[in-house]
């Protein structure tokens, strides 16, 4: 396994917690300077580039550092499906990720990797999108890629080695959703990989998967104490809760849905229909007309399925100190992330 990191924050922490550089990959749409110098003095295992200006920004640092930078370019395969939510349909032409193929913009990138100093071109990549609750739509992004792989190497002669089909692997956030396991996607993608590469005429390339959030997501819950409840009869029931868009702004963002649970009476039936209020002074939601047991002030109320875009996602928006994380290996129970304090929110004010 390797780690997708998308700031130098994110390589900072990957570093410091032990994972060696040569398995780090850099992704995001506008790596700064710093941030990129950072990654080549650590000969990280791969930039993944997402424009042209940041293939000469490495270019130019790798050759000051007197280096190579093994990368990868993100390609734009205009490819999407309405299945995926419009706010994270990543791999259609109107986004701000990756290289456009459809305009011919991919071609001349390429080819302007292939002549620059201190870059060596690994292979190319692409993201779709996320959740992709169905498979097919990999094999349409891979059978646009190896199309143009084989265009670069009848173009370019330049043979694909590597090609990276992004992440996007579905998790069951409602208990009513089926999602395919990781078995039945890397079946379907190796498959139609295999058929493309046949079609185009092209040596199978090594091919990599970024599993993301179906590594975590469901490993994580976010445990909140009910503070209050507005009943408004003939309206809904909003019951609040001590947290809300703060440490989970997924709902606010693209209406993510979860599922919910009293933990102390998780075994009664769900009868009360209610929506998830947060804490914030916006009119911010974690969820509408969801079930649960009957519920009053003081329970404890579980949100599952939390372990990925959460924690990473927390703002200190109101300042509200972010909650603790809380791990479990083995039957046991430690703090992994302590719990902030008042305190914390001012550190950084002069
Ligand atoms: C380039 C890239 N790969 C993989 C992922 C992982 O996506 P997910 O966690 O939804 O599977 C992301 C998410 O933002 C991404 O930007």
């Amino acid at each position: 396994m390797y780690a997708d990191i998308a700031s130098g924050g994110e390589l900072y922490t990957a570093l410091k917690g032990g994972l060696p550089p040569e398995r780090v990959v850099f992704h995001g749409n506008n790596k700064s300077e710093a941030e990129l110098r950072y990654a080549i003095e650590n000969n990280i295992h791969r930039i993944i580039a997402d424009c042209v200006e940041e293939l000469e920004r490495i270019s130019r640092i790798a050759a000051e550092l007197g280096t190579e930078a093994s990368v990868s370019l993100r390609l734009s395969p205009s490819v999407t499906d309405n299945t995926i939510h419009t706010a994270v349909q990543t791999g259609k032409l109107d986004s701000k990720f990756g290289i456009p193929i459809e305009t011919g913009a991919a071609l001349e990138a390429v080819k302007l990797a292939l002549s620059l100093d201190g870059i060596r071109l690994a292979g190319i990549h692409c993201h779709l999108g996320s959740p992709i609750y169905d498979a097919g739509i990999y094999v349409n992004g891979a059978d646009v890629m190896l199309r143009f792989a084989a265009r670069i190497q009848k173009d370019l002669h330049y043979t694909l080695e590597e090609l990276i089909l992004g992440g996007g692997y579905a998790v069951r956030y409602l208990p009513d959703q089926t999602v395919p396991s990781i078995p039945d996607y890397i079946k379907a993608i190796s498959e139609g990989v295999q058929a493309s590469a046949k079609k185009h005429g092209l040596p199978l390339p090594e091919l990599v998967l970024e599993p993301g959030r179906s590594i975590v997501a469901e490993t994580g819950i976010t445990v909140y104490t009910v503070g209050s409840i507005k009943n408004i009869p003939g309206v809904r029931t909003y019951v609040a809760v001590d947290g809300g868009m703060a440490d989970n702004p997924r709902y606010m963002l693209y209406g993510s849905q979860y599922d919910i649970t009293l933990p102390e009476r998780a075994a009664e039936e769900k009868t009360q229909l209610i929506t998830l209020a947060g804490r914030c002074c916006e009119c911010e939601l974690l969820g509408k007309d969801m079930y649960i047991q009957p519920v009053k002030a003081g329970d404890l109320l579980a949100v599952l399925c939390t372990g990925a875009y959460n924690y990473s996602m927390a703002s200190h928006y109101n300042r509200i100190p972010k909650p603790p994380v809380v791990m479990v290996r083995g039957g046991e129970d430690f703090v992994a992330v302590n719990r902030e304090r008042w305190e914390d929110l001012a550190a950084f004010d002069v």
